[in-house]
């Protein structure tokens, strides 16, 4: 089919692929410009205390080292906003892993010759770095994440639960997880003119440049930062990073355009990561699965220098009717670094325990567990009472279970066995808020009949440049092809971060309106003058606030095979069915909710960080030793969706598809775990060790 005749919703190839498969696509570390100079960091190796010395002499003298910087002698900053970019201010050791030095040389491997040569001495205290459910200073803050509050409770739950016919009471623990994109976070930055530039890899460049003009005390004109191509990130580039501050910092040091890509070894503790959580779902119910209460409480931890609430318990408020509810959240500051955003903070780990829950009260009833959710479908909104603009969980149920054939199992565990494999299928549902950040665009005419569409979205490998260019497209009435597309630099107009799912409708929606307008003056206005015509807009009509409760729904689907002699849990099939809205380019849609899936597999079965008590650190610091899945993991993925037509959204009437995938896997791995083996894993990731 020519591209020429594709409506919204096509399979679009992705406009920049060419240039990334033959290497000519440049990422922040790829732009060279003259005189630029290395910075490697020096992490401190103590969990908590004071930096008391450091001594620079050993690595000012290798060879091609320009500079240390130190807290003594690095730029001084305004507060940031942020206390995770305040570095190299004081002497404060926050956790292992904070940056204590960045030695600058003229190569990468000079760099890296004076970070080991650096001495660093401590003042140390004793450090905690472990979550337990009850852990001294434990509180109950505000709000979690996303500015939800923390506690929510409807009708009376503990009586409820008390005077239920059936209770489930089960806790589960999920060890921290760390993002890991294939490309690390990397900054190369230049001040010129007292303008700074900087090249660098994030998920919204129009918010770095707004915390680095904050923290070096420089209008926001006097700061570009372009983020042209991003290989992924998961929400750990959702927020400026500390390279980006030390490369500016550097940068004007030393006079000198400076680089810092970060290694892998030191992302765990410096790009965020998914916070451990210990979660304790109660579900009580009357003998035909209706449930009566549900109680879902989470603790986890943040560091000692910024507060981040894991919201894991706010899906428990949507998805399924009950007449009694409470769901609540307390956190620990530990000598951890600081959590953050990664793929659907909240509902990945939250949905974990509430979807393992239902299998399990499934179970004790003795009710499938796909009619124990469409037993519980609420009217409205539970938490809030407000309608759903739309809700397609039923849908993707029936639908998942008719295309995995599901009511194929016999609900009896550990029954199904091929030689040494035990085989079992389990499902669990997903759930992801409709977000919508401000933006802006502007849609140009030229008078040879194309136009230009600017936004300063960001491409994460999502195929963003691509749909904003179906958008447009369709807006004007042409063909795609004849719109280009600039996004990724702050110098555009500005955009929100390509996170929260939330990307495509508040970048889409200016784009919209913008190429509305303009199509509307053209109609009005003749002939196109040699400048051109443009028209901007915001997105204010979408970022308003909405009387309906706006949410995608899933539903997974899992089959495993359960080695008997060595624990090993093979991954045969997974069906992931969708309600996201309207689908805008069937090819990137499916690739995001595949890559959602495949890492939901990868918090089921492989990945894990591992809290050292000793050291006070995560354990691993490279991929042979955090398990990402790879093709050999990931063998029979399919993802399906159900279009909805939402007019309650935007006007491409889109809900968001990044984060969705992942929601809700882990649960339908384990669940198939329990139906295939008996044994319930209550913690992440279901390793071979503990199934044996
Ligand atoms: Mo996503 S964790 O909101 O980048």
């Amino acid at each position: 089919m020519s591209h020429a005749t594709q409506p919204l919703g096509a399979p679009v190839a992705r406009r920049e692929g060419r240039e990334k498969v033959t290497g000519t696509a440049r990422y922040a570390v790829e732009y060279h410009p003259a005189g630029r100079l290395y910075g490697r960091v020096v992490p401190a190796t103590v969990a908590r205390g004071r930096v008391t010395a450091v001594r620079t002499a050993d690595a000012l003298a290798v060879p091609g080292v320009h500079t240390v910087l130190t807290h003594e002698n690095a730029p001084r900053l305004r507060e940031p906003d942020d206390p995770v970019l305040a570095v190299l201010q004081n002497t404060r050791v926050p956790h292992r892993g904070w940056p204590v030095a960045l030695v600058v040389a003229d190569s990468l491997e000079a760099a890296r010759a004076g970070a080991a040569a650096v001495r660093v001495e401590y003042e140390s205290a004793g450090h905690d770095t472990v979550l337990t459910w009850d852990h001294p200073g434990m509180y109950t803050p505000e709000t979690a994440n996303g500015g939800y509050p923390a506690v929510r409770e409807r009708g009376d739950a503990e009586a409820a639960l008390a005077a239920a016919p059936v209770t489930i009471d089960a806790t589960y623990t999920l060890g921290g997880l760390h993002n890991h994109p294939m490309e690390p976070h990397a900054s190369t930055a230049w001040w010129a003119d007292g303008h700074l530039t900087v090249h660098d890899s994030s998920q919204g460049s129009t918010t770095v440049r707004d915390s680095l003009a904050q923290a070096f005390g420089v209008d926001r004109d006097r700061v570009t930062v372009v983020s042209e191509h991003v290989g992924g990130g998961f929400g750990s580039k959702g927020t400026t990073r500390p390279q980006a501050v030390l490369a500016a910092m550097a940068a004007r040091l030393t006079g000198r355009p400076v680089h810092i890509a970060l290694s892998r070894r030191h992302m765990p503790a410096l790009v965020g990561h998914r916070a451990p959580t210990i979660q304790r779902v109660r579900l009580g119910a009357d003998r035909d699965g209706v449930l009566r209460a549900v109680s879902h409480e989470v603790a986890t931890q943040t560091s000692r220098i910024k507060e981040f609430v894991e919201q894991a318990a706010v899906p428990a408020r949507v998805m399924y009717a009950s007449p009694h509810s409470g769901t609540a959240h307390r956190v620990v500051a530990l000598d951890v670094p600081t959590p953050s955003w990664m793929r659907a903070p909240g509902e990945a780990p939250g949905m974990y325990a509430l979807e393992s829950a239902m299998d399990e009260l499934a179970c004790a009833l003795g009710i499938d567990p796909v009619e124990l959710r469409l037993r519980n479908e609420p009217a409205v909104e539970p938490d809030s009472g407000r309608p759903f603009s739309s809700r397609g969980l039923a849908g993707c149920l029936h639908e998942g279970a008719r295309l995995f054939r599901w009511y194929d199992r016999d609900p009896q565990p550990a029954a199904r066995q091929e030689g040494r494999w035990l085989l079992g299928t389990g499902m669990a549902s997903a759930t992801y808020p409709v977000l919508v950040s401000p933006s802006a665009a502007s849609a140009h005419a030229a008078p040879d009949g194309s136009y230009t569409v600017r936004v300063n979205a960001t491409d994460i490998g999502t195929g963003a440049r691509t749909v904003i260019g179906q958008i447009a497209a369709a807006a004007l009435g042409t063909p795609q092809e004849n719109v280009r597309v600039e996004i990724g630099d702050s110098d555009l107009p500005p955009g929100s971060v390509a996170g929260g799912s939330s990307g495509t409708a508040s970048w889409g929606s200016a784009v919209h309106h913008a190429a509305t307008t303009l199509a509307h003056r053209l109609a009005e206005g003749g002939t196109v003058p040699p400048e051109g015509v443009t028209a901007t807009a915001g997105n204010e009509k979408e970022t308003a606030a909405s009387p309906f409760a706006r949410h995608a729904f899933g539903a997974h689907f899992a089959e495993v095979a359960v080695d008997t002699h060595t624990g090993e849990v093979r991954v045969r099939r997974m069906l992931g069915v969708f309600a996201a809205g309207r689908i805008l380019n069937a090819r990137t849609a499916r690739s995001q909710f595949i890559g959602g899936m495949t890492m939901g597999l990868g918090m089921a079965l492989t990945e894990g960080s591992t809290m050292d008590p000793l050291f006070g650190d995560y354990a691993e610091h490279d991929l042979a030793s955090y398990h990402v899945p790879v093709c050999a993991d990931v063998t029979d993925l399919q993802a399906h969706w159900i279009d909805e037509d939402d007019h309650h959204l935007n006007p491409m009437g889109s809900k968001g598809i990044g984060e969705i995938g992942i929601v809700g896997t882990a649960a339908a791995l384990g669940n198939a775990v329990r139906h295939a083996t008996g044994a319930r894993p209550r913690s992440l990731p279901i390793t071979p060790d503990t199934l044996l």
